[in-house]
């Protein structure tokens, strides 16, 4: 059932730009509107939604992350993201106008159910975005989203983030369309993009796995890897640290790039191996620059660069040891292309190191208890 992939997460991370197109799949009409047929959300509640709180935890919690860059800058309403074990014991402030999304591939998430219990019961709406048909968190939920990534064997998951990425993009779309924040033209172009992902990652996944494979021998010893990022490139950083600390148990942090300054560069020491999330160079993209220089920093401390970046980007070439390209995109549909090199890297890392990627030790595939 590996379908000739010797592991399954092998397997899984190749099913990456069919998760991303099969969630696509029957969401824009010829007139250009977005359609969420199966969310008996009333239309009107939906208008009148006046914050966003995505509870997820893990790998869910990081596209929630990513989606909140999306969505506010589609929307305009506020996003937060919570980790549902924080959520559920803090208070929170919950009203009929808040939209409670609940994200999570197993859709049995203990943490993420106990949540969603609490939103519904101080009145707020919740909709979930769930991998498994008839889940718990989906049946509990008022809505769901369901994400088409199939099922997920691997431990670590690798799809169902893409697929969760797509999903609440589409959920924004769907949102900016009933509140008229965007132009109906500019919805229908950023689908086309959200379209085009699954061709830009199979290239990922045709050009880039020998330099991804070589880099994991060279680094398979290190004893620790920072990975840093901004904007959508942070959470794309944070989740690319937490594959390498699940498969290959390699001591990792992500933080934010900015704040590298603010005492993380404490840590920076010759040969200390860092991966940064380089946005798009074009239209003289601010968040480029001030990326590029967090390299310079720590490169001049004699740390050993590992960087995403764009196809031709002069500048990352000048200072990075080794390059995982990606194709040309938007900042906004980045993630689901950069996170792909970050999980052939965490895969190849476990391998070199000896270990069963699809079962890492200590961790459980759905975690039923709180
Ligand atoms: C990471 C991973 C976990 C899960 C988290 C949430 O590879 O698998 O961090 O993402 O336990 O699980 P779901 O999405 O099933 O609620």
């Amino acid at each position: 059932e590996k379908g000739g992939w010797d592991s399954f997460m092998d397997k899984e991370i190749h099913e990456d730009p069919a998760a991303v197109q099969r969630t696509l799949i029957g969401r824009m009409s010829d007139d250009g509107t977005i359609h969420l047929d199966e969310v008996h959300i009333d239309e009107h509640e939906l208008k009148a939604v006046d914050k966003i709180i995505v509870v997820a935890c893990g790998t869910a919690s990081y596209a929630g992350m990513v989606a909140k860059y999306a969505i506010e800058h589609w929307v305009r309403v506020p996003v937060e993201v919570e980790l549902a074990h924080e959520f559920r014991y803090r208070d929170p402030i919950l009203t009929p106008r808040t939209l409670v999304v609940a994200i999570s591939q197993s859709g049995e998430t203990m943490d993420t159910l106990m949540a969603l219990r609490h939103a519904r019961e101080q009145g707020s709406k919740v909709l979930a975005i769930c991998n498994t048909q008839g889940a718990s968190i989906a049946r509990e939920s008022d809505a769901v989203l369901y994400t088409h990534a199939g099922p997920e064997v691997a431990v670590a998951s690798t799809k169902a983030f893409v697929a969760q990425i797509t999903a609440a993009y589409i959920l924004g779309l769907y949102l900016a369309q009933l509140k008229g924040t965007v132009f109906r033209d500019e919805i229908r172009n950023t689908f086309d993009q959200l379209q085009a992902m699954p061709r830009k990652i199979q290239w990922v996944l045709d050009t880039q796995p020998s330099t991804i494979e070589q880099a994991a021998v060279q680094l398979a010893d290190a004893r620790s890897f920072l990975f840093l990022g901004r904007h959508v490139g942070y959470p794309v950083a944070m989740e690319g640290a937490l594959k390498l600390k699940e498969i290959a148990y390699t001591f990792t942090e992500g933080f934010a790039a900015g704040e590298l300054k603010h005492g993380p560069i404490a840590l920076v020491d010759e040969g200390e191996p860092i991966v940064f999330i380089v946005p798009p160079a074009r239209g003289r993209n601010v968040l480029h620059a001030k990326v590029l220089s967090g390299i310079e920093e720590v490169k001049a401390r004699g740390a050993y660069i590992i960087a995403v970046a764009e196809v031709g980007d002069k500048d990352v070439e000048r200072y990075a040891d080794v390059i995982f390209w990606r194709p040309e995109c938007p900042t906004l549909m980045s993630p689901l292309v950069d996170v792909v090199p970050l999980q052939l890297f965490a895969m190849d890392m476990a391998k070199q190191k000896g270990y069963d990627v699809d079962k890492p030790r200590n961790l459980a595939k759905s975690v039923t208890v709180e």
